[in-house]
This record gives C-alpha cells, sequence and structure tokens, in this order.
C-alpha cells in the first residue's frame, strides 16, 4: 500500500463541513494542516476537524514542507491568485469550482502546473459521482441527442454571503450555473459553437438569476437557468426515441434515474471522498486526474461567453 497522500486547506470556509465530512476518512489522503488569515480561525478549524497543524497565514501553510496537495477553497476570485502561489511553492493543487472566468488564467495555471510537473483539477466533484457516469452511459438508449436541460438553484437570503460580492467574483452562474454548463457540455460531449445569456442582476451587483442556451455543431441546443431564488436541480437529455433525467446530480446524493418513466437505480457516493482519492491516486503515480487542462479551459470560456452575451444582448459566437 503506499503512504497517503498529504493535504493542506487553503481557508476555512463553510464546504469544508461537507468536504471533510467523509474525505477525512479516505484511505489515501490524509488532511495534515489548514491556513487562515487568522490564526485563531485556523486553530478553531484544526480543532474542529481534527487536523494536526494550523496556520495563521496561507504562506505558511504553502511553506509547510510536509504539504504535498493544497485543497483551495478560497472565494472565486482568489482562487488563480492562490493556485497560482501553490504551484510556485511545489504543491499539487485541488481547486474549488469555478477555476475562474478567464479562459487566460486557465491557461496560465496549467502551464505553470506541466511546467513544475504538478497536478492541478478544478473542483467539479459531481463529475466523480456514480451518476454522472451512469447518466453518459445511458445516453445511447435515448437515441439521437436533441436537447439538454439543466437547473441548478438555491434560496440565498445572507447579503453578507461571498457569493454576492461582485469584488470576488460572485454570482450565481459563477456559483452554481457553472455546474449547468459542465453538466451540458459533458452531455454533448462536445464544446458549445455559440452561447447566449440572460441575467437578472441584483442589489448588490452580481447576477442573482442566470438562463443560458448553448448551441453545439450538428444543431444540439442545451438550456439552463441558474440563480440565487428557489431549489432546483436537474440534468435531462431529450433525444429522439426517449429521455434521461437525473434529479439532484450535483451533490452525489441521487439514487436513481428516470430513463423514459422506468427508474433506474445508482448508489449514492460522497462525491469529495471520491474526488480526493481521484487526485491522490494521481499524486502517488496509480491514476489519472478525472478533469485536467481541457475540462477547465472549456469551463471557462463558456461562462466568459455567456457573461458577455447577457451584457451585450446577442449571442456569442465561440467558433475558431
Ligand atoms: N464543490 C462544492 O460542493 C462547493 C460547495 C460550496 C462552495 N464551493 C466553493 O468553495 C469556495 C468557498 O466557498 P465557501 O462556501 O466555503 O465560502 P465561505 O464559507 O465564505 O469561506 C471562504 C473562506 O475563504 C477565506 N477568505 C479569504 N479571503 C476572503 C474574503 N475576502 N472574504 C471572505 N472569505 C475570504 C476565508 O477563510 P479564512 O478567513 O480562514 O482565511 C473564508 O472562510 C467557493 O469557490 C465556492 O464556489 C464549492
Amino acid at each position: 500500500m503506499t503512504d497517503p497522500v498529504r493535504w493542506g486547506i487553503l481557508g476555512t470556509g463553510g464546504i469544508n463541513d461537507r468536504f471533510l465530512a467523509n474525505a477525512r476518512d479516505a484511505t489515501s489522503a490524509r488532511f495534515v494542516a489548514v491556513g487562515s488569515r487568522s490564526a485563531d480561525r485556523a486553530r478553531a478549524f484544526a480543532a474542529r476537524h481534527d487536523v494536526p497543524r494550523a496556520h495563521g497565514s496561507y504562506d505558511g501553510l504553502l511553506d509547510d514542507p510536509d504539504v504535498e496537495v493544497v485543497y483551495i477553497c478560497l472565494p472565486n476570485g482568489l482562487h488563480h491568485e492562490w493556485t497560482m502561489r501553490a504551484l510556485d511553492a511545489g504543491k499539487h493543487v485541488l481547486c474549488e469550482k469555478p477555476y475562474s472566468r478567464h479562459p487566460a488564467d486557465v491557461i496560465e495555471a496549467f502551464d505553470a502546473a506541466e511546467r513544475a510537473g504538478l497536478l492541478l483539477m478544478e473542483g467539479f466533484m459531481w463529475r466523480h459521482t456514480p451518476g454522472a457516469r451512469r447518466f453518459v452511459e445511458l445516453l445511447p438508449e435515448i437515441g439521437e441527442l436533441r436537447h439538454v436541460r439543466a437547473t441548478f438553484s438555491f434560496v440565498l437570503d445572507d447579503p453578507s454571503d461571498i457569493r454576492l460580492r461582485a469584488d470576488l467574483e460572485g454570482g450565481s452562474l459563477m456559483d452554481v450555473g457553472c455546474y449547468c454548463v459542465s453538466g451540458t457540455r459533458l452531455t454533448a460531449g462536445d464544446e458549445p459553437v455559440a452561447v447566449f445569456g440572460e441575467q437578472l442582476v441584483g442589489p448588490s451587483g452580481v447576477d442573482v438569476r442566470f438562463t443560458g442556451v448553448l448551441r453545439f455543431a450538428g444543431g444540439l441546443t442545451a438550456t439552463f437557468a441558474s440563480g440565487f431564488e428557489s431549489d432546483h436541480a436537474t440534468l435531462e437529455a431529450i433525444g429522439s426515441r426517449g429521455s434521461l433525467l437525473l434529479r439532484d446530480p450535483w451533490t452525489g446524493r441521487a439514487r436513481s434515474l428516470v430513463l423514459d418513466g422506468r427508474e433506474v437505480a445508482i448508489s449514492p457516493a460522497d462525491p469529495y471522498v471520491l474526488e480526493v482519492e481521484n487526485l491522490s491516486a494521481a499524486v502517488r503515480g496509480t491514476g489519472r486526474p478525472l478533469l485536467g487542462r481541457e475540462d477547465a479551459f472549456g469551463q471557462a470560456r463558456v461562462i466568459a461567453a455567456l457573461y458577455e452575451s447577457a451584457a451585450s444582448g446577442v449571442p456569442v459566437s465561440l467558433e475558431p
């Protein structure tokens, strides 16, 4: 058996309650350190999550020679900067979704990782779930794909939440719509050739509702709706011979898919454990990261084009 990979956590945010709940028990990983802007918060986090070392600065965590992988769970607007710093410090990186809305950031980060012989993965944990895998496996059953529909929204009523901060690159497309973009790209098995976006901007200056249309080569279209004002989460494919629906696709909680009205069982799984196991295996050279440069670039490119379209009111072409 190989040594568990030693992980450090950059930031003490809410996601860790879910991320660490079971990932702490992953056999291939050990969470050895946390870094916070505040020494008190780092210590409290370390005690709460049973993490051995607490650093009162992010640089402290990056300078910790025992840490091999850094999990970056900072607000969106800080992902790229701290990924670059972590890579520069010789660490592999799992960065929370969305990596960035700027395709150039993705290129710069993966170039740096490759130059240094390090791994970088965007934290779209849903892609690691049995539900996502089974969804793709069952697609041929519905014939030729005609349309894809995705939703992800929840009610956000805390005005101080980072998701409502324009300066930290909040917004509903960045927070939840990005899953719909990921789901529609995965289902289409392709990159869109054009997108159209509509947004409702809230009082804090970020989109609280975002609706998008993605057009793929050959005429396939996908639509999605995301936002901070209602609770909904689905991924549906409509084909020439039937349809396939995954409810609650983004969390790993789904226990079944609906193929033409018939329930098909899937085993629920903790997506964070699968993600941690996947990257840890890759670090030890016994596997490959599920998500790499191509996927992160595709995500950033589509998100950037959707925001551009929403701002201009016209569709944006993504054809070369
Ligand atoms: N994959 C998933 O399931 C999932 C779920 C939720 C969130 N996320 C992603 O995880 C990231 C963090 O989300 P979260 O819900 O954990 O956010 P959060 O609870 O607000 O935590 C963000 C953390 O970032 C640090 N931080 C650094 N600069 C900050 C600033 N200017 N303002 C606020 N916090 C700052 C803070 O840690 P210190 O104060 O300790 O430095 C804070 O605890 C986001 O990118 C989000 O998209 C992913």
